[in-house]
């Protein structure tokens, strides 16, 4: 059969037999009428309910015309439903005939022609379209791409799911998937297998209920643009610099993969100072570039990078911003610990148990967190335990700035242990060298303000105890004054403020008296050794 588009003035339906060459050709329907060379027919009508319930069905055509004044008709069963100037029409289902099949047809009016649609015959009843899907959210999955959108009903859905990888000439082929919907808090859900998430894609889809008898395809959602998983974390090279008590943190990195980039990328940049709710705003930031400055304050911070597009994000880039060193820190003259803070300042105290200042271990104290929680969080610091204090405040335009640094005993108390190797060396008649190591810190319970050094002359009648404080730096002291020829029981313990901790205690003996002259004579005095 061939449909042949007369421009005739014939008004009805035209059937030619021919007979040529021995076959029968069937001149078919002229379905098509056309008055005047200005109306060219518009399609036939869908008719169809939007879900399943709904009372009303739509019929709706399509038409191709320049002009801007075009009436339409729609006949239902040798019934006109009267003129409209859109290309759909809404009726009530009881104005309807649906259990039995009926011819539809459109009759459209341009200026002074018109022209009729071709004849459909339908059958209403259970004829269901839904609207083309809309919004549709899409992510790489380990096994393929997950799309969802807003489902039109309870029941799954049939899906189409079109898709072509994308080029700049869309010259690829395009490849059709069918299948049934999931539905998951109210969205559609079909997971497509087989897509390279390395590629970029376009896809588009359509859908239709399952359930009623007569579903009809619906119209294909716009283009939506996947594209390529971002597989890595962006690639940041960082410097920072010092200023004035914060430090200014540059990051940049490359562009993701061009095929990553489809439609736009954006970067979350986070710290793990404002993590721990110090010092200044919430400090997630999002944009679009490619590099970024912060600032944050001299304490050790994290900061990650993630990059997002359409389907889904990039494993994070982590920084690590060690803590500026200090040499030569103090112990705190006075804290704000037990002073009413404002919004702007935050302390931190790191436990230095180990000796380091592991993030895991700290106390963050704000004037942001609540009476009750800023004193569970003073009843938390320990006692004997050092600490390392740092005050932050944040700047106008909430640049975090460190405004100090010491450190800081809670309470302290006298050291747990005595220094540890002491020994002697290098006795001589009247001095000995003596060398330690220094008590450990979570031993030493306090600031060390001296070591105290003493010496006792074993059996002398007077058995004086003689003192002397010595510098809490030094690890070797030369003790001189002694006596020749002499057993001394020698002592050294760290004190703090609070009192003195337990002795470290060796017993040494000085050489006899040397006389006055040379070397010889200590030759002579070792070979009187010897024998
Ligand atoms: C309108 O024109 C386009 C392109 O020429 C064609 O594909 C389409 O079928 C036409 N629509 C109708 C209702 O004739
Ligand atoms: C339509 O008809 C009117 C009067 O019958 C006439 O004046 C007009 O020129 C016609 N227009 C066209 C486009 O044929
Ligand atoms: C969808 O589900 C129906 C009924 O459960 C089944 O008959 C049909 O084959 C399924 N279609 C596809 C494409 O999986
Ligand atoms: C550093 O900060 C302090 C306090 O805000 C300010 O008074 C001082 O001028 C700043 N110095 C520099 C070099 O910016
Ligand atoms: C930064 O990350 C490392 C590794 O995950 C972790 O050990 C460290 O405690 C973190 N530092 C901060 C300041 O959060
Ligand atoms: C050592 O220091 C303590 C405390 O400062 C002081 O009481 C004591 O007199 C000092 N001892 C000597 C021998 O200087
Ligand atoms: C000297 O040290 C020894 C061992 O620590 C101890 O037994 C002795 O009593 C001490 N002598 C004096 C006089 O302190």
């Amino acid at each position: 059969m061939i449909l042949l588009d007369f421009p005739l003035y014939l008004m009805e339906t035209l059937k030619r037999w021919c007979s040529l060459c021995g076959c029968i050709i069937v001149f078919m329907f002229l379905t098509t009428v056309s008055k005047g060379l200005a109306c060219e027919a518009p399609s036939s009508p869908q008719c169809f309910k939007r879900k399943a319930e709904e009372a009303f069905y739509i019929c709706e055509w399509s038409m191709n015309t320049t002009e801007s004044d075009v009436t339409f008709d729609l006949y239902f069963f040798d019934e006109n439903f009267g003129s409209t100037n859109t290309t759909w029409y809404e009726i009530h289902e009881d104005r309807l005939i649906k259990t039995r099949s009926v011819d539809i047809w459109v009759e459209a009016y341009v200026g002074n022609s018109s022209c009729t649609s071709t004849k459909r015959s339908v059958t209403l009843s259970q004829t269901v379209k839904y609207e083309a899907p809309q919004k549709i959210s899409i992510s790489w999955l380990k096994n393929g791409l997950k799309l969802r959108w807003a489902a039109v009903e309870q029941n799954s859905a049939l899906a189409e799911v079109r898709f072509q990888r994308h080029d700049e000439h869309h010259t690829e082929l395009w490849e059709n998937r069918t299948t049934n919907t999931t539905i998951e808090s109210s969205m559609y859900q079909v997971i497509v297998t087989n897509m390279s998430k390395h590629s970029a894609y376009r896809v588009q889809i359509r859908h239709r209920p399952t359930q009623p008898r007569n579903p009809l395809w619906s119209d294909w959602s716009p283009v939506v643009m996947v594209p390529a998983e971002l597989e890595r974390s962006p690639e940041v090279s960082v410097t920072t610099r010092l200023v004035n008590g914060t430090r200014r943190v540059m990051l940049t990195w490359k562009p993701m993969p061009h095929t990553a980039s489809v439609g736009k990328v954006n970067y979350t940049l986070k710290d793990t100072q404002s993590s721990r709710g110090c010092p200044c705003e919430e400090r997630t930031h999002h944009f679009k570039w490619n590099k970024y400055t912060t600032y944050i304050s001299y304490s050790a911070a994290n900061i990650s990078v993630i990059a997002r597009n359409a389907a889904g994000y990039s494993p994070p880039a982590i920084i690590q911003v060690p803590a500026v060193p200090a040499a030569d820190l103090k112990s705190c003259d006075k804290t704000l610990l037990n002073e009413k803070l404002n919004k702007q300042t935050c302390l931190e105290l790191y436990d230095l148990q180990d000796g380091d200042s592991r993030s895991e271990n700290v106390i963050t104290l704000t004037g942001r967190k609540k009476k009750k929680e800023r004193e569970q969080i003073r009843e938390s610091i320990k006692d004997y335990v050092r600490y390392l204090y740092f005050e932050h405040t944040c700047d106008g335009d909430r640049k975090p700035r460190t405004v100090k640094r010491c450190l800081f005993y809670k309470k302290e108390g006298v050291p747990l242990r005595e220094p540890q190797d002491f020994t002697p060396s290098s006795e001589t008649d009247h001095s000995v060298d003596l060398s330690w190591k220094a008590i450990p810190s979570v031993d030493q319970r306090g600031f060390l303000t001296h070591y105290s050094l003493c010496r006792v002359k074993i059996s002398s009648q007077e058995e004086h105890k003689d003192c002397q404080n010595i510098s809490a730096s030094l690890i070797n002291h030369r003790l001189e004054n002694l006596t020749p020829g002499t057993k001394y029981n020698i002592s050294l313990a760290g004190v703090t403020r609070v009192g003195e901790g337990p002795r470290a205690t060796i017993t040494i003996n000085t050489q006899p008296k040397k006389p006055v002259n040379g070397t010889r004579l200590t030759e002579l005095t070792l070979m009187f050794k010897l024998l």
